[in-house]
């Protein structure tokens, strides 16, 4: 049973696709009865030195689409365009498509299920959230049944790679970046990682799956990891917490709620122990309680291969010659208003070490309707830090009290500002 295969792209994790392909065949067909046979594959560069021979490199994707050899396609190009032309192309020639292009699902969800709906085939992307790890699959099969509540986890593997690094080895931030880069885990233009727009495409994505709810990438929540500096991180193991990039999405009174932004979690829960590119995904809900998934989440190896199983699930449903029902839903939905959710904070704050400054701060708080919870200082005089951890309150009365902090001349700057996850004191 043969299927020729055609790759959109052979960067990192094309790459080791293809090598894959053409090296463990016989491993694919053992286990699954398949002979998926390599073809072609689309790249920009035709002089780089790849992971499988030259002659399989074209520079004209558009013929690995067409090519009626190729009865499946793979996307792992990256970027809107020409991916996303690429991909409705293959789809509407009646040829499945496996995608690991976080940044297309999530703008182009919709339209794309509808397009593989519309001409019954199958279209796939486990390798888009988690690298490596089974998300996909079991949030849209295996829980649905179950009324979630929430996914909240690291889905990023360079900015977890670059925050372990800084944490643990006390390298700076434009070096261990580079690493990332170098060791394949970071976005063709890594900005994306290090802003949280790559993990806020992936929460976007495990919304849509959790809740039914497609959320627009522009109402999704996002702070990046750019402002974390290693005096925040070695003030929060001093207080027992780790700094993390989190992408959270869960089922608010208010709505579907969708952000990314750093985390100070505690350092005996399971997502601190997540290191460098690894990912951890926590799924919740009234049946199952509380569900991990770990691993890999970065990387040329781990995404292949979880991409190599999508290709699988893909060439069975085409030799199965019948209409692939769709596996995403999607139905209408509100989405939450930020300001109303309800987060906890940690503040630095820059302060003048005198009396009343600790009254004014406390006031400060209390007027915006935010509770404290503990309070640390560090030095004296005029080189006096505060560091504050504040019980849950609306992110609209956090907004308040850091405005009104601001105006109180006694506090010099407030230095910094990162959310507390996964407290339960
Ligand atoms: P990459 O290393 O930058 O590879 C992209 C490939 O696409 C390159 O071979 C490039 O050709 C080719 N390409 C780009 N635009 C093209 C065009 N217009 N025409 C022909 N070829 C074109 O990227 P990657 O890391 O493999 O990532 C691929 C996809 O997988 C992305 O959507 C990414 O988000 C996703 N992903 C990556 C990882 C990871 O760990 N790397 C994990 C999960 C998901 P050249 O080589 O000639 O430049
Ligand atoms: N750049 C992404 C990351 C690749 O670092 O997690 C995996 O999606």
């Amino acid at each position: 049973m043969r299927v020729g295969i055609g790759i959109l792209g052979g960067g990192v994790v094309g790459g080791s696709l293809a090598h894959k392909l053409l090296t463990e065949s016989d491993v694919i067909t053992a286990k699954t009865g398949l002979d998926l046979e390599l073809v072609k594959v689309a790249v920009r560069d035709l002089e780089k030195q790849r992971p499988f021979p030259s002659s399989y490199a074209t520079d004209r994707p558009e013929d690995v689409v067409d090519d009626p050899d190729v009865g499946l396609v793979v996307e792992l190009m990256g970027g809107m365009e020409p991916a996303r032309s690429l991909v409705l192309r293959a789809l509407d020639a009646g040829k499945p498509v496996v995608t690991a292009n976080k940044q297309l699902v999530a703008a182009e969800g919709p339209t794309l299920f509808q397009r593989a709906e519309a001409n019954g085939v199958s279209l796939l992307f486990e390798a888009a959230v988690g690298g490596g790890i089974p998300i996909i699959r079991p949030l849209s099969e295996s829980l649905a049944g179950e009324r979630i509540t929430s996914v909240m986890g690291i889905v990023n593997g360079t900015t977890n790679f670059i925050l372990t690094k800084m944490s643990e080895d006390g390298l700076p931030y434009a070096d261990v970046l580079a690493e990332a880069q170098r060791l394949g885990y970071a976005e063709a233009d890594p900005t994306a990682d290090v802003s949280g727009a790559d993990a806020a495409a992936k929460a976007a994505i495990l919304a849509g799956l959790a809740f039914g709810v497609w959320v627009d990438l522009d109402r999704v929540y996002m702070e990046g990891i750019e402002h974390i500096s290693s005096t925040d991180i070695a003030f929060a193991a001093r207080l027992g917490y780790v700094v993390k990039l989190l992408g959270v999405a869960e089922s608010t009174p208010d709505g579907v709620s969708v952000r990314v932004h750093p985390a100070l979690v505690p350092d005996n829960h399971p997502l601190a122990a997540v290191r460098g590119a690894q990912n951890a995904v926590f799924v919740s809900g009234p049946a199952l309680g509380e569900l991990l998934f770990s691993g890999p989440g970065a990387g040329g190896d781990p995404t292949a291969t979880a991409v190599l199983g999508d290709v699988v699930t893909a060439a069975r449903e085409l030799l199965a010659h019948a209409p692939v029902a769709p596996r995403v839903r999607i139905g209408a939905g509100v989405v939450a208003d930020f300001g109303q959710v309800d987060t906890c904070h940690y503040l630095r704050l820059e302060v003048d070490d005198a009396p009343g400054v600790l009254a004014a701060i406390a006031g400060a708080f209390g007027e915006a309707g935010v509770s404290i919870r503990s309070v640390w200082q560090e030095g004296r005089g005029e080189d006096a830090t505060l560091l504050l951890i504040t019980h849950a309150a609306p992110e609209a009365a956090h907004a308040k009290a850091q405005q009104r902090l601001a105006e109180i001349d006694t506090v010099r700057q407030v230095a910094s500002v990162i959310r507390v996850v996964g407290d339960t004191a």
